[in-house]
């Protein structure tokens, strides 16, 4: 089951039109990576899943209801956590999520044991710190208990990782990728590598629209990014490949590297260095990385 959808959703502003006819769904239970550009409208469809935002046309479901704009019966399936979360600086966290507790009806024994429990998780279960005296990574970890509090269906995260260092944005990833048992997370990014790391699928976001949407593994195996690369011992046999083989960048002094090339293009180097009988260290086949298709989508 499918438990967000967005099926052909328009948004104009003024006389910008920020998307443009998209649609794309989150299987259940899946971590599900939303990228684009800076500018590209993640932000924007996050607001009109959660019924902040009104569209101009198209239709959102979650968890199978209608998003209608302006009332919130479909938030009660979703924990969002904001591209800058705000928080109220004088308290802990444990009284900060007692008060969201209190706010969104929950009863004091489940608050209690939830915060308790989400608290551990996300290793903030020891700071009796006041949260003006936090981190960003430990805000962003805060944010991401806060917004499990009422144990979502969906959890969606604006950018959760963009302005973390290396060390903080794996804590997040490796919380988001720990909840997927129990919860569907969509979370937006344009760090590429993050999403390589964690995402089961993704749906690359240009111009308004999808740019291309699937699974990890279908992703590796589409585009135009493959080729192979061979090293090789000595130069002068860089050097007489390539005079054979052309088209290829010579990547290091013994390294040549062939895009965009097939399997078969690959065995008809391999068959020219056997009968040459001209020694490699190695040869191997390219994997379209994420980042080749985004270069190729965007056209750079
Ligand atoms: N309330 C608004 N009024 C006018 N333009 C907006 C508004 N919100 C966003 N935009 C514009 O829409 C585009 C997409 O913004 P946004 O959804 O925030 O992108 P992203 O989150 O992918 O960086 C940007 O060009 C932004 O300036
Ligand atoms: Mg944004």
């Amino acid at each position: 089951m499918d438990m967000l959808t967005i099926s052909r959703v328009s948004k104009t502003f003024g006389n910008r039109k920020v998307i443009n006819n998209l649609s794309f769904s989150v299987p259940e239970h899946s971590v599900f990576g939303f990228i684009g550009e800076n500018g590209a409208g993640k932000t924007t469809t996050m607001r009109m899943i959660l019924g902040l935002l009104q569209m101009d046309r198209g239709q959102i479901t979650v968890n199978g209801e209608q998003v209608v704009y302006g009332q919130n019966r479909t938030n009660r399936y979703i924990g969002y956590l904001p591209d800058v979360p705000e928080f109220y600086g004088f308290m802990t966290p444990m009284e900060y999520l007692r008060l969201c507790g209190a706010v969104t009806g929950m009863t004091k024994k489940e608050t209690e044991d939830q915060a308790k429990k989400l608290l551990d998780m996300v290793e903030l279960s020891h700071h009796e710190k006041r949260i003006c005296g936090f981190s960003r990574g430990m805000k962003q970890r805060l944010g991401i208990a806060q917004a499990l509090l009422n144990r979502p269906k969906l959890l969606i995260c604006d950018e959760p990782t963009s302005a973390l260092d290396p060390v903080g944005r794996k804590e997040i990833l490796d919380i988001l990728s720990s909840i997927r048992r129990h919860t569907t997370v969509l979370f937006s990014t344009h760090i590429l590598s993050d999403v390589e790391r964690i995402c089961d699928e993704v749906a690359f976001l240009h111009q308004g629209s999808i740019a291309f949407c699937g699974t990890m593994e279908e992703i590796k195996s589409a585009g135009s990014g493959r080729g192979y690369e061979v090293e090789f011992f000595r130069s002068q046999d860089a050097g007489a490949f390539a005079e054979v083989f052309q088209g290829g960048s010579r990547m290091e002094r013994n390294v040549l590297r062939y895009e965009r090339k097939t399997e078969a293009d690959m065995m008809q180097a391999m068959r020219f260095l056997g009968q040459r009988s001209i020694p490699v260290q190695r040869i191997q086949m390219l994997e379209p990385t994420l980042e080749s298709l985004f270069m190729e989508v965007t056209g750079r």
